[in-house]
């Protein structure tokens, strides 16, 4: 007699809010515990000793017959178990019944009642841990970036964390162990710090490069340009330039082959670690200006525009009308897609204070001239 193989989990996405009372809930669970150890303890020692001394067919098949019973009662009572669980969570689409879900995963996702019940401003009882619901798609990498030792240093799996994100679960959940620390020798203290190996966006190389200074120019009426965001922002070379202007600029990057995050902290800039498909994490009509470059370009072979527009609109969200947009060497594989993005950017109204389609040798070297588009917009006060 083996192992019971149990598998659960009808596999919806829906997220179910518990209504049972957990403490109710978590008798009940030790209960169903402890009868399901109670059945396999008598399954698994009374069989083989009647199976020596009975040797009559009949009863052999009446003892595998109550065996059969036993195991279905187990089955059943796992099943429940594990339903009262997801019930208990609220996760009804993670399947809590695998056999390598992380302890530490189930710890986190419990909601926790409020200490004083409702909350009368926001009306809520329970905090919910927040979670990315594609993190159940990748549940084994799920599992294993769960895997570990609590109050102990973490495993060294950045790059887990970094897969998962980019397959869309994000945000990923809280642990409780210790990152890697890295002591940061040689830092320069500000503004040294910022570092200006490079002209980029202080000297033209082509008409599609915009200086930061006739940026800030175009938007210093109407309260001037004091924060803002640049969306991929690579190692933070623009928020670099923009902090020597004292224009404080948040960087969004992930560290896709590079420790982008941790060179852009050591240059004393904002780091936001945040894959593209993530609403953004601020409050509507917040920056001055938001930069955008190729980066922004969700739209691949075959795609369709409107994964790009979800993005325009993020973006005209959290920027305030008189803002600025620039876009800033976009690369348009073809006619249609830079007509596509034209009528996109139309659509939203903006002022056009720059635009230029130009040409430039592809950065790979390969000689080919690419159509790039770059432009400075303004946004506009709706009613
Ligand atoms: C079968 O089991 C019964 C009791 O359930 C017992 O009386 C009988 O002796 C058993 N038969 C054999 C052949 O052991
Ligand atoms: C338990 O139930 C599942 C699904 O209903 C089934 O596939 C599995 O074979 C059952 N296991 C046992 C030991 O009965
Ligand atoms: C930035 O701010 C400092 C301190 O307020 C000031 O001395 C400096 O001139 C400013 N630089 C620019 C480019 O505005």
């Amino acid at each position: 007699m083996g192992s019971v193989s149990l598998k659960i989990g009808d596999g919806t996405a829906r997220f179910k809010k518990a209504t049972l009372c957990s403490s109710a809930v978590n008798i009940v669970m030790i209960f169903s515990v402890i009868t399901t150890n109670l059945f396999a303890l008598y399954a698994f020692t009374s069989s083989p000793k009647h199976t020596q001394i009975l040797h009559n067919n009949k009863n052999i098949s009446i003892i595998s017959e109550q065996v059969s019973i036993i195991l279905r009662e187990i089955n059943l009572s796992q099943k429940k178990l594990a339903q009262m669980e997801k019930e208990l969570l609220g996760y009804e689409s993670i399947d809590l019944s695998r056999p390598n879900i992380a302890n530490e995963l189930k710890m986190f996702l419990q909601h926790h009642q409020l200490p004083l019940g409702k909350d009368s401003r926001t009306g809520i009882t329970e905090m919910v841990p927040s979670v990315g619901h594609l993190c159940e798609k990748n549940s084994d990498l799920l599992s294993q970036y769960m895997s570990y030792k609590i109050n102990a240093p973490c495993n060294d799996d950045w790059s887990v964390a970094q897969k998962l994100i980019v397959k869309g679960c994000e945000p990923l959940p809280r642990r409780r162990c210790f990152s890697k620390t890295v002591s940061k020798v040689g830092l320069n203290p500000f503004p040294n710090s910022l570092w200006n190996p490079f002209v980029r966006f202080v000297k033209v190389k082509s008409k599609n490069d915009f200086l930061v200074d006739d940026v800030l120019d175009l938007g210093s009426s109407n309260g001037g340009v004091r924060i803002g965001f640049d969306i991929g922002g690579g190692s933070g070379t623009f928020a670099a330039r923009m902090a020597e202007r004292n224009v404080t600029v948040i960087t969004s990057t992930l560290n896709v082959d590079a420790p982008f995050s941790e060179f852009i902290a050591a240059r004393g800039l904002f780091p936001l670690y945040l894959s593209l498909d993530h609403r953004f994490p601020f409050y509507d009509n917040v920056f001055d200006l938001i930069h955008a470059s190729s980066a922004i370009d969700v739209v691949g072979v075959g795609g369709k525009i409107e994964k790009l527009e979800f993005l325009m609109f993020d973006i005209d969200r959290v920027l305030r009308a008189g803002g600025l947009l620039w876009i800033d060497n976009f690369y348009c594989a073809n006619e249609e897609k830079k007509q596509a993005l034209t009528r996109l950017i139309e659509k939203f109204g903006y002022k056009k204070l720059k635009w230029v389609v130009g040409e430039k040798v592809d950065s790979s070297g390969s000689g080919k001239s690419e159509v790039v588009l770059s432009a400075v917009l303004q946004k506009p006060v709706r009613a």
